[in-house]
């Protein structure tokens, strides 16, 4: 089928049921690529830590004496135990081995190894943890397990600016200086790609989005996803705010323009981050692949800092994307058992409003030729 026939194929149902294409994506995508990990406002102080799950390896992600985030590979550089069990903790000055107690500083050098007479004669850098290289913007520590990481600016903030150019520049959310107002964590049984499609397209909007298509009537037509919004879409006239059910949100952002009021943004950073920034909040989804058919994705609703310190109810407005991710979310599920179906086997097809994910497909196709 040619690129400009209306009905344009998509990958075939093995890519996303096949766990040795599961295994090279890990390798080629989410182990190369730049990966948004953890919220710094979640490592609050020196010891902090919080442990994920990058490609294949997990990593620490901690922050030191100097205040500074660092991330590691999670494994002892003695026998190779993992360090650190629990998905978010604090340490009081090292990072110990539970297995013979090796003890690392902050900084990722060996600290301490009990009965190891000539700690001196030990090259505590050599011997201590493992760096991954690590970037904070938005507000959030992206790691890169690559040895030559790509350029940060090019693949990461370069995502941002290219969709949404100077008027709606993300630097005037400030997303960085924003506080949690509420995460909620979505368990979906998909393959990860299943939810970047879903993610790029609108043609299902008017079918499983009652409540989003009302606050964005533009939405209901298909042709407001990722690559249309650019512009914004703007908010119905009867929408006082970005909420479930329309009522007033909060006050804008100080800095978001006067032209970017009452309208919505998406951003795709590949490969594994949605922002969706509104006038009073901005969403931050982060996903993790955990198996070819499983995916966690981690979602903040992300305020002004008065706001939260209000103790404002942000139910009405949490409620909306809450109920647009678990629309979404059923949507994936619905379709991962038919990826593993006969029918499905050369895969299926993209109308045109869909047009654009073949262009997500041939990355991923040429990420795993690379
Ligand atoms: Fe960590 Fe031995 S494996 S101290
Ligand atoms: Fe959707």
């Amino acid at each position: 089928m040619s690129s400009t026939s209306s009905l344009v194929p998509t990958l075939p149902g093995r890519s996303y049921t096949d766990p040795e294409i599961f295994e090279d994506e890990q390798a080629k995508i989410f182990e190369r690529l730049w990966f948004c990990a953890v919220r710094a406002e979640d490592l609050p102080k020196p010891g902090a830590f919080r442990t994920v799950q990058v490609g294949r390896e997990n990593v620490i992600v901690v922050r030191g004496r100097d205040d500074r985030l660092r991330a590691f590979l999670n494994v002892c550089r003695h026998r190779g135990a993992r360090l650190c069990l629990e998905q978010a903790g604090e340490v009081k000055r090292t990072i110990r081995c539970a297995y013979h107690a090796w003890s690392y500083d902050l900084d990722g050098r060996l600290a301490a190894a009990p009965n190891l007479v000539k700690m001196p004669d030990i090259d505590r850098v050599a011997y201590g943890l493992v760096p991954v290289e690590l970037r904070e913007w938005l507000g959030y520590a992206w790691v890169c397990l690559a040895d030559d990481p790509p350029s940060f600016e090019e693949n990461v903030m370069g995502a941002a600016t290219e969709r949404l150019g100077d008027l709606a520049s993300i630097d005037r959310y400030h997303v960085d200086k924003l506080a949690l107002g509420r995460r909620i964590t979505y368990t979906v049984k998909a393959n990860w790609k299943l939810l970047v499609e879903n993610f790029m397209e609108c043609y299902h909007c008017a079918t499983i989005h009652p409540e989003l298509t009302a606050v964005l009537p533009e939405f209901a037509g298909g042709y407001a996803a990722q690559y249309y919004v650019g512009h914004g879409a703007a908010f119905a006239d009867r929408a006082q705010g970005f909420t479930v059910d329309g009522s007033a949100g909060f006050g804008k952002l100080p800095d978001v323009a006067r032209e970017q009021d009452r309208r919505y943004y998406a951003i795709t950073v590949k490969p594994q981050v949605f922002v969706n920034l509104v006038p009073d909040h901005v969403i931050l989804h982060r996903m993790f692949p955990i198996a070819v058919d499983r995916t966690v994705v981690e979602c903040d609703w992300l305020y002004h800092p008065d706001v939260v310190a209000s103790g404002a109810d942000l139910s009405h407005s949490v409620e909306l994307f809450h109920r647009v991710n678990e629309q979404d979310f059923d949507a994936c599920e619905r379709t991962q058992p038919g990826m593993a179906s006969r029918a499905y086997r050369e895969g299926g097809v993209l109308v045109p409003s869909e047009h654009h994910i073949a262009q997500f497909h041939q990355w991923v196709d040429r990420r795993l030729r690379g």
